[in-house]
């Protein structure tokens, strides 16, 4: 008859092999199937076959199997620890940051090189007094037309390729209209800038945008004379190009002043030498201004023999690729991050 010990030695033996082999959790949790499983664990099967043995052997071996249990549930966790540890030790290093290596570039924005130009212009327009104010772009064809001295059937209309909404609404040509607006809510004096986007009809090329930007000037008092619309755009231009700009208004047709100039400053490029930038004149045209027309101040209500004032138009992207020296107004527009990212 097999001693108690033989019965439960070589089942150690077995499990201290096949524990010698587990390398991995996986491997480990079979081996709690095999020899600790509830119902086919191998020293399960021992224990019911107990019950055929006499009382003397079936405490002996019995003792002898809960030992074992013992020592297999003991053996089986040490080595569950230490196949964690060398898990975790694996994925530490594997997963390891290398707080040496350079770190990846940010791309940095910047601001638009329009809006840098729209803020300088309006910063020197605030330093000098002015308020900016803005107003809507869809528009009435009378604010953007008929207050402004341009009725239907007006010539002056058809250098305006208009995209209009509908019979009355279309999408502003120009600022001006908000000197109506402002004129309506506000008595003199008015000192205001009106920086914003305006529509036409024009098709792309790299002097061509059907959306484009300006700032319209608008001053009205009593006393406000000729003089005064030159000194001030003047001081405007010297301090938005360079104080050894020179300035020359040559008289021009503006439906809603009169008179009505069109404003030159000495090219930037040449200092007035002729260059390619002026075609070799020596001078760039820079704006559109004039007296307010008295019909435009009855419009509003103003007395035209109390009120005088000046206005003027200027294209923001002309200044923009004047200063910035761009030579193709849809670099402004592509919003290509390497071009946007040089200003
Ligand atoms: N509104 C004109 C345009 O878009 C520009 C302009 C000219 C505005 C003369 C003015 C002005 O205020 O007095 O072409």
């Amino acid at each position: 008859m097999k001693s108690a010990q033989d019965r439960v030695h070589p089942l150690w033996d077995e499990f201290c092999r096949d524990l010698e082999l587990a390398s991995s959790l996986e491997d480990l949790s079979d081996l709690r199937d095999k020899y600790l499983g509830r119902k086919k664990g191998l020293i399960s099967r021992e224990l019911k076959k107990l019950g055929g043995l006499s009382s003397e052997e079936r405490s002996a071996v019995g003792q002898q199997l809960n030992q074992l249990k013992g020592q297999v549930q003991d053996a089986w966790s040490e080595r569950q620890d230490r196949l964690k540890n060398q898990e975790r030790e694996a994925t530490l290093t594997q997963e390891r940051i290398d707080v040496t290596l350079p770190g990846y570039p940010f791309p940095v924005g910047g601001i638009h090189p329009l809006r840098r130009v729209r803020r300088e212009m309006e910063e020197i327009s605030v330093r000098m007094g002015f308020t900016v104010v803005t107003g809507p772009e869809v528009e009435s064809d009378y604010y953007n037309f008929e207050a402004l001295n341009i009725p239907k059937g007006h010539p002056a209309r058809d250098d305006q390729d208009t995209l209009y909404l509908s019979d009355t609404l279309l999408l502003r040509t120009h600022t001006s209209p908000v000197q109506i607006r402002t004129m309506e809510k506000q008595k003199p004096p008015i000192r205001i800038v009106v920086p914003g986007r305006v529509f036409r009809r024009d098709a792309v090329d790299a002097t061509h945008s059907p959306m484009f930007h300006q700032m319209e000037g608008l001053v009205v008092d009593e006393g406000i004379t000729l003089a005064d619309l030159k000194g001030t755009l003047e001081v405007f231009l010297r301090e938005l190009f360079s104080s050894e700009t020179r300035v020359r208004f040559r008289p021009s047709f503006f439906p809603f002043v009169e008179p009505g100039a069109e404003v030159d400053i000495s090219c930037i490029f040449c200092d007035g030498e002729g260059c390619r930038v002026c075609k070799g004149s020596g001078w760039i045209e820079i704006m559109g201004a004039g007296m307010v027309h008295p019909r435009v101040f009855q419009m509003v209500g103003y007395d035209s023999e109390r009120y005088t004032g000046f206005a003027w138009g200027m294209g923001i992207d002309r200044i923009a690729i004047l200063k910035y020296q761009v030579d193709d107004l849809r670099l402004f527009f592509e919003n290509d991050i390497r071009f946007l990212g040089q200003f």
